[in-house]
């Protein structure tokens, strides 16, 4: 077939399912699931967190996926499946990343919950964008991103972006975000 572009792969075309009530995707071939103790040097009060780690170390997000190939030209595709909970004051959140790709983006599309998307840049510009049950977030290329749930029920997000994007979670590692979604006085306060 010479009109298969170099770089490219040939699959079948596929279906997947979603469990709307759930959160989950009900035929994935990978998840992914971060602990409490997977989240070490994210969240403000390490010492809450540790807490948590050697209290069961609970589960605070999984990726369902059912990849395709990471090359130009492919969407990948996930469900992501944040629970709900504090560290100390701080809302539950994901380890966030730049893809490795800057160029890519990636489109968010909130199935269940309630909470925000937090993004920057590398040269310091910062974003927050709610999330909530149909509410689309345009994550640009170039911005990092992070989800967090001020909810009390699980944030759900079907997410797709381009597949040869990759993840870099090192330099989140290392610079954090410039703010943090807390509890106070019973709500969110981004600060
Ligand atoms: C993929 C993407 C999401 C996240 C997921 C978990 O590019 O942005 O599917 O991977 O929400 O968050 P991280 O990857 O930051 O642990
Ligand atoms: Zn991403």
């Amino acid at each position: 077939m010479d009109y298969i572009a170099e770089g490219t792969s040939f699959i079948r075309p596929f279906s997947a399912g979603i469990d709307l009530v759930d959160g989950e995707m009900t035929d994935f071939t990978r998840k992914t699931e971060r602990r409490a103790s997977s989240m070490r040097g994210h969240y403000a009060d390490a010492a809450a967190l540790e807490r948590l780690v050697a209290d069961g170390d609970p589960l605070h997000y999984e990726v369902f996926e059912k990849p395709v190939p990471e090359e130009y030209g492919h969407l990948m595709y996930c469900v992501s499946k944040l629970l709900s909970g504090l560290v100390g004051d701080e809302y539950f959140m994901t380890k966030g990343h730049y893809h490795s790709v800057l160029r890519t983006g990636e489109i968010y599309l909130c199935l269940r919950g309630d909470g925000f998307m937090l993004m920057k840049t590398k040269d310091g510009k910062f974003a927050a964008e709610p999330m909530k049950r149909g509410g689309m977030v345009y994550v640009p290329p170039y911005w990092a991103h992070r989800s967090v749930n001020t909810g009390s029920e699980p944030l759900v997000s079907f997410c797709v972006y381009n597949a040869e994007a990759g993840h870099n979670y090192g330099d989140i590692e290392t610079e954090g975000f410039a703010r943090r979604v807390l509890r106070s006085g019973g709500v969110p306060v981004i600060r």
